[in-house]
């Protein structure tokens, strides 16, 4: 190789360098501060696997086709154990696995479908993918777990704007704040 060769190399080496340590405008990445949230893939998925369907919006739970789904809202699970919990389900509850070829091709929990036997979980409507696993477990570390109780706002955050369904969170809001006044008339009322 000439010398003249090797110095160009060298330059276009240089300039590569550069380039990447110089920071990249937020706008040429499409994103603007207020709009962008890390975990709307996870939201997404959250919507798409039908979390919804058995922990409700709110992560809350509530009797639904799969038994009772425990509240995500006051669980105790940390990322990691949320990632195997929906890619493996849980054994004997109706928690789904959401890893196709958990128990078979995949190990879960340490086991197979001979150890699980009639523990198996119920096998997910929709397969995730271990991306789709990370991102929903980090949208209910972020959005779900730890919450208090859901209000109006978080509610129209989930569905957008125009949901009605988040209605019955504003009327619930309103009575709170009426309350003071509503329980000293029950209160008259009982004492009457
Ligand atoms: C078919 C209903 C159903 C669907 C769909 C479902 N779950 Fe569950 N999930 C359950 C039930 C039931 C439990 C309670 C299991 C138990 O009793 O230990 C549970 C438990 C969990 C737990 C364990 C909570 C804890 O504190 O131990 C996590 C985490 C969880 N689900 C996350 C998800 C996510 C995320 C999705 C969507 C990808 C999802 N679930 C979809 C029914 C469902």
């Amino acid at each position: 190789m000439t010398k003249r060769k090797l110095c160009s190399i060298a330059l276009v080496l240089a300039a590569t360098a550069v380039a990447a340590t110089l920071p990249v405008p937020r706008a040429a990445l499409g994103q603007t501060a207020a709009t962008s949230d890390p975990t709307d893939a996870g939201k997404a998925v959250y919507k798409r696997a039908n979390c919804v369907g058995c922990h409700k919006w709110h992560g809350n739970g509530g009797g639904g086709y799969g038994g009772d789904a425990l509240s995500l809202r006051k669980t105790a699970l940390t990322r990691e154990q949320i990632v195997e919990t929906v890619g493996c389900g849980r054994p004997a509850t109706g928690m789904p696995f959401f890893t196709r070829g958990a128990y078979d091709t995949v190990k879960c929990h340490d086991m197979n479908r001979q150890d699980v036997g009639d523990h198996m979980p119920p096998e997910a409507n929709t397969f995730l993918r271990p991306n789709d696993i990370d991102a929903v477990a980090d949208y209910v570390i972020t959005h779900i777990k730890g919450k208090g109780e859901p209000n109006h706002a978080e509610c129209v955050g989930f569905f957008g704007d125009t949901s009605r369904v988040c209605d019955i969170y504003k009327t619930q809001d309103v009575k709170t704040r009426d309350e003071p006044a509503t329980t000293s008339t029950a209160g008259d009322r009982k004492a009457q």
